[in-house]
């Protein structure tokens, strides 16, 4: 794959007092008794895509659901100053009207004008290429389609947080490398200025990202370049086969 915007091989990991989103010490148990946060601190180094990958059950999927206020932490803090919204695996799980447009319209902010509403739906579609299908039913859109269409209602409602939970899984490797793209434009684009945390267990995707780190039991890595992340979970693969 192409696409690596990396030159260093760590991250500058010196900002954090400027960080839109820091994590400290979080803990989180479910009330089934399983842990699955565990004083778990991280920030993100500034706007851009970066990349958590971890095993099943590391805690991933849990720690974007308290970045998103779903869930709240048992203790430690989350200090968040992005306005975050949650993209999943399955686009079925999160598409629910008719229509592209009714499906946008839900995610609105309020209190804009027809126009205004009009306007912003086309300049979303734009943005993730799927312009022109406002009235295209959900049910006719093939799974890439759908995914950029879950994109385009976090990016209506005014979030500046992608929290990305593997949303390239289902995906074939063409709608998988155009969701990659999109994403990496957005997160580039310095009119919009988006911060993408994005979940992956494919470790080809780390070549796009900005940086990346490891979930392990409940907390997060530090940040590293994404191909040595990925060098040394290969070569960590590798060890154990
Ligand atoms: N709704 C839930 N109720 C009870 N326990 C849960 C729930 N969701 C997750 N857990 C538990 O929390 C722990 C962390 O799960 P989580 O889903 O956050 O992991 P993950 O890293 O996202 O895994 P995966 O890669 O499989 O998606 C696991 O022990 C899991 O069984
Ligand atoms: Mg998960």
């Amino acid at each position: 794959m192409q696409g690596s915007n990396q030159d260093s091989k760590f991250v500058d990991f010196d900002k954090e007092e400027f960080s839109a989103l820091i994590l400290e010490k979080v803990c989180f148990t479910w009330p089934s008794g399983e842990k699955a946060l565990d004083h778990c601190s991280f920030f993100i180094p500034g706007p851009g895509l970066w990349m958590i990958v971890g095993s099943n059950g590391s805690g991933k999927s849990t720690l974007f659901r308290l970045i998103n206020k779903m869930l709240q932490p048992d203790s430690g803090k989350i200090h968040c100053r992005l306005k975050p919204s949650l993209v999943f695996q399955n686009p079925d799980h999160q598409l629910l009207l008719p229509t592209c447009r009714s499906d946008l319209s839900l995610s609105l902010p309020s209190g804009l004008s027809f126009n205004e509403r009009e306007k912003r739906i086309k300049k979303v579609l734009q943005q993730v290429d799927l312009q022109g299908i406002e009235t295209r039913q959900i049910h006719t859109l093939s799974g890439g389609q759908k995914q950029r269409l879950a994109l385009a209602g976090a990016l209506v409602s005014d979030a500046n947080l992608l929290l990305l939970d593997e949303p390239t899984a289902l995906l074939d490797p063409l709608s998988q490398k155009s969701v990659l793209q999109i994403v990496q434009r957005l997160c580039k684009d310095p009119k919009r200025l988006v911060t993408a945390l994005w979940i992956t267990h494919r470790l080809e995707e780390l070549k796009y990202c900005d940086g990346a780190a490891r979930m392990e039991n409940g907390k997060v890595g530090p940040w590293l370049s994404g191909d040595l992340l990925m060098q040394g979970l290969r070569a960590l693969a590798g060890r154990r086969v």
